[in-house]
C-alpha cells in the first residue's frame, strides 16, 4: 500500500498483495462448468470487461480472481471492492482518491482504489449497488481511461481492466432507472453466469471430496471419509448458499466428527432436514432445477396493481412455474401455456436455463 494510502479502504475486501493472488482451482465437472471454465481461459487474456453473475456463494469472486491470473496482468495489483460496503457520501473519493482538503478530514491527498489497480485488474462487488453519480465517473473511466481525484481538475490516465459482479438482475435495476443502461452494457461485454449448485448437482461430490481434503489438512486430521449416508444427504440438499454453504457445511462436519468418517449427524440441521424452498433463491432469478427430490410449490400471484416487475421477469416466473407445476416436462408446460415447444426453450435458453435441467428434452 501506498504511503498516501494509509488508512485503509471501507470497502476493500481482504485481498492479497500485489501478484499474489494464488490461484485456487475453479472445479466443475457439469457441462454448465465446463462451458464455463472454457470461456473464463478465453476471455482471460483480452482486456474485456467482464460482468461475473450468479446467486450467492456461486463463485463470483473466485471467476474474478482467475481471469486476473490467466491475464497479462497477473504480476499487478488485483484490487477487490466490495462496492455495496462503502458508505454513499465516501463513494467518489474511494475509488477515484481526492485532493488534500477537498472535503473536512481529507488531511492528506490519497490515491483512490482505481489508481492502486493501474495495469492490473478492478474487481467491482455487488455493482448493482453503485449510486448513479458514481456509474457516471466509472462510465467515463470506461471509455477513455481517465478518472479524476475528487476536488483535482486534471484528469489522470489509469489502465485498468473491470470485472464486476452482482448477485442482483441489473436488467430490472435498469427498467427501474437504477442503473445506467450505458453502464450496464458497458460492464457486459462478456456475461459469466454461475449456475446455481443445485443446477449442478454433479458438482456436490466433486466438491464436497476437494473440500473434505482442505478442512482435514487445515484441522491437521487424517484421512476422511464420506459415509454413503452422509453423502446421499449432502446429493440432495438445495444449498440456497450454493458452493459456499457446502464449504462450510463441510468444514463443520470436519471439526465435529471423531471417526475416520463423517456421518449424517456431523452434517449441519439444514442439510440432516431439509426444507421446501421457495420457486427461486433471489427474486428474478434465472433458473431453477427441476426434477429433484424437493418439488417447490408455485409462487402465489401477486397483487397486479402493486405489481411493477418488468415484463421479461413476470413471464419468466409464469413459464418456470408452469414447468414446476408439471415436473419439469417441458412438452405438458408448453401444452398448458398455449405456445409451442420451440418458443418455451428459445425462452429458456434466454433467461440461462439449460435444457439438461429439464425433463422431455
Ligand atoms: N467451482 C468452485 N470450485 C471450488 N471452490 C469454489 C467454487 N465456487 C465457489 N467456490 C468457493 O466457495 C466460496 C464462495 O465463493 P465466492 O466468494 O467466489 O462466491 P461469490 O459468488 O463471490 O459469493 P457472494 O455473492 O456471496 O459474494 C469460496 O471459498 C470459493 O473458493
Ligand atoms: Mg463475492
Amino acid at each position: 500500500m501506498s504511503p498516501r494510502n494509509r488508512g485503509g479502504h471501507p470497502g476493500r475486501a481482504a485481498a492479497p498483495a500485489a501478484g499474489d493472488v494464488s490461484l485456487r482451482p475453479i472445479l466443475g465437472a457439469s457441462a454448465r462448468m465446463q462451458r464455463l471454465l472454457r470461456l473464463v481461459s478465453r476471455v482471460a487474456p483480452t482486456d474485456s470487461t467482464v460482468l461475473v453473475l450468479g446467486e450467492s456463494g456461486t463463485g463470483k469472486e473466485l471467476v474474478a480472481r482467475s481471469l486476473h491470473v490467466l491475464s497479462r496482468r497477473a504480476q499487478a495489483p488485483f484490487v477487490a471492492v466490495n462496492v455495496g460496503a462503502i458508505p454513499e457520501a465516501l463513494m467518489e473519493s474511494e475509488l477515484f482518491g481526492h485532493a488534500r482538503g477537498s472535503f473536512t478530514g481529507a488531511t492528506a491527498e490519497r490515491m483512490g482504489l482505481v489508481e492502486e489497480a493501474d495495469h492490473g485488474t478492478l474487481f467491482l462487488d455487488e455493482i448493482g449497488d453503485m449510486p448513479l453519480p458514481t456509474q457516471v465517473k466509472l462510465l467515463r473511466m470506461l471509455e477513455n481511461g481517465e478518472v479524476r481525484r475528487v476536488g483535482e481538475n486534471t484528469p489522470r490516465m489509469v489502465d485498468v481492466r473491470v470485472v464486476a459482479a452482482t448477485h442482483r438482475d441489473l436488467q430490472s435495476l435498469v427498467a427501474d432507472g437504477r442503473f445506467r443502461a450505458d453502464l450496464y452494457f458497458r460492464l457486459n461485454v462478456v456475461q459469466l453466469d454461475l449456475p446455481p449448485l443445485r443446477e449442478r448437482r454433479e458438482d456436490i461430490g466433486l466438491l464436497a471430496s476437494f473440500f473434505l481434503d482442505r478442512a482435514a489438512q487445515k484441522q491437521r486430521r487424517g484421512r476422511l471419509e464420506f459415509a454413503p449416508e452422509a453423502m446421499a444427504l449432502l446429493q440432495r440438499y438445495d444449498y440456497p448458499g450454493n458452493v459456499r454453504e457446502l464449504e462450510n457445511a463441510i468444514e463443520h462436519a470436519v471439526a465435529l466428527t471423531e471417526g475416520g468418517e463423517i456421518g449424517p449427524h456431523d452434517l449441519p440441521a439444514a442439510i440432516r432436514t431439509p426444507r421446501m424452498l421457495p420457486l427461486s433463491g433471489v427474486p428474478g432469478a434465472p433458473s431453477h432445477a427441476f426434477g429433484g427430490p424437493q418439488q417447490a410449490p408455485p409462487e402465489p400471484a401477486r397483487n397486479a396493481e402493486a405489481d411493477t416487475r418488468p415484463l421479461d421477469v413476470v413471464l419468466r416466473e409464469h413459464v418456470l412455474a408452469a414447468l414446476t407445476r408439471h415436473r419439469g416436462n417441458a412438452t405438458a408446460a408448453a401444452k398448458q401455456l398455449g405456445i409451442s415447444r420451440t418458443t418455451m426453450w428459445r425462452m429458456l435458453k434466454r433467461w440461462g436455463v439449460s435444457r439438461s435441467a429439464i425433463k422431455g428434452s
